[in-house]
C-alpha cells in the first residue's frame, strides 16, 4: 500500500452511517472512493455521495455508490479530497484537475473538509511548485489576465495535454495558470484574487481545511486546524 492509499483508507474510516460525503478528484480521491465502496459492500455502511467532478461521479456510479447531484444538497457532512500543495498554515493549492468551482463549494459547505496528501505536497509557500489555476469566463480572460498582472501575476490560458487547444472546464470556463512573485503568501493572494472581477474561482483554498492527513514512510501525520 502506498502513502496515498494509506491516508485514503484512514479517511474512509471517518465515514459513518447516514452521512452525505463529498468526493474529491484525482488519484488520492480515487483510492478514497474505492475504500468507501469496499466498506459499503463488506461492512454494509450506508451513506450518500456528492461528486466534485464528472470523472469522480462516473467512478462512484460504477462502484455502486448512491450519488446525489450537487444541486440537490444544502450541505454535507464530510468532503475528502487531495491537494496539489499544502502550506504550513493549511492553505491549499488545488485545481490541477480544474473542477475548482465544485471543489471550493463543497469545501465551504462541508462540516468537515479533510485533505489527503503524501509528503511531496508539502510546501513553504503556495505557488512554490505550480502556478495558481484561475477559472475565467471565455469572454473575460484578457481583462482578468490584465488585473492579475497588476498584482504581480504572469500566466496564460491552459492548453490541452497535447497542445492542440484550450482546456475547457465542465461548465464552459477557461483556466489561466498564473505564477506570482514569491513574496506573496497564500492568504494575501487569496484575498487579492477574491477582489478581482471576472474570476469565477481560483485554486487557493484558505481557511477551509479541517485537517490534513499526510502519508509518509508508511505512517500518517495528522494536522488539525
Ligand atoms: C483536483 C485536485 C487534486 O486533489 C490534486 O490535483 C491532487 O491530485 P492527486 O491526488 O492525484 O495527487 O485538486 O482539482
Amino acid at each position: 500500500m502506498n502513502d496515498k492509499q494509506r491516508v485514503a483508507h484512514y479517511a474512509a474510516q471517518q465515514v459513518q452511517n447516514g452521512m452525505i460525503v463529498g468526493l474529491g478528484t484525482g488519484s488520492t480521491a480515487n483510492f478514497f472512493i474505492e475504500e468507501l465502496a469496499r466498506r459499503q459492500s463488506e461492512e454494509s455502511l450506508k451513506f450518500k455521495v456528492v461528486s466534485s467532478s464528472v470523472v469522480s461521479a462516473n467512478k462512484a456510479k460504477q462502484l455502486g455508490l448512491a450519488l446525489l447531484g450537487i444541486e440537490h444538497i444544502d450541505g454535507l457532512d464530510l468532503y475528502v479530497d487531495g491537494a496539489d500543495e499544502v502550506a504550513p498554515d493549511l492553505t491549499l493549492l488545488k485545481g490541477r484537475g480544474y473542477d475548482l468551482v465544485r471543489e471550493k463549494l463543497m469545501a465551504k459547505a462541508a462540516d468537515s473538509f479533510l485533505v489527503l496528501i503524501d509528503a511531496s505536497k508539502r510546501v513553504k509557500r503556495i505557488g512554490e511548485n505550480f502556478p495558481i489555476p484561475i477559472e475565467v469566463s471565455p469572454f473575460a480572460w484578457r481583462l482578468v489576465q490584465r488585473s492579475v498582472a497588476a498584482i504581480g501575476g504572469h500566466g496564460n490560458l491552459r492548453q490541452t495535454p497535447n497542445q492542440d487547444g484550450l482546456v475547457v472546464t465542465s461548465h464552459g470556463s477557461l483556466v489561466l495558470d498564473v505564477a506570482f512573485e514569491p513574496n506573496l503568501d497564500g492568504k494575501t493572494l487569496n484575498d487579492r484574487l477574491n477582489a478581482i472581477p471576472g474570476i469565477i474561482e481560483h485554486g487557493i483554498f484558505s481557511g477551509l481545511t479541517r485537517a490534513v492527513f499526510c502519508g509518509h514512510d508508511g505512517k500518517i501525520d495528522e494536522q488539525w486546524a
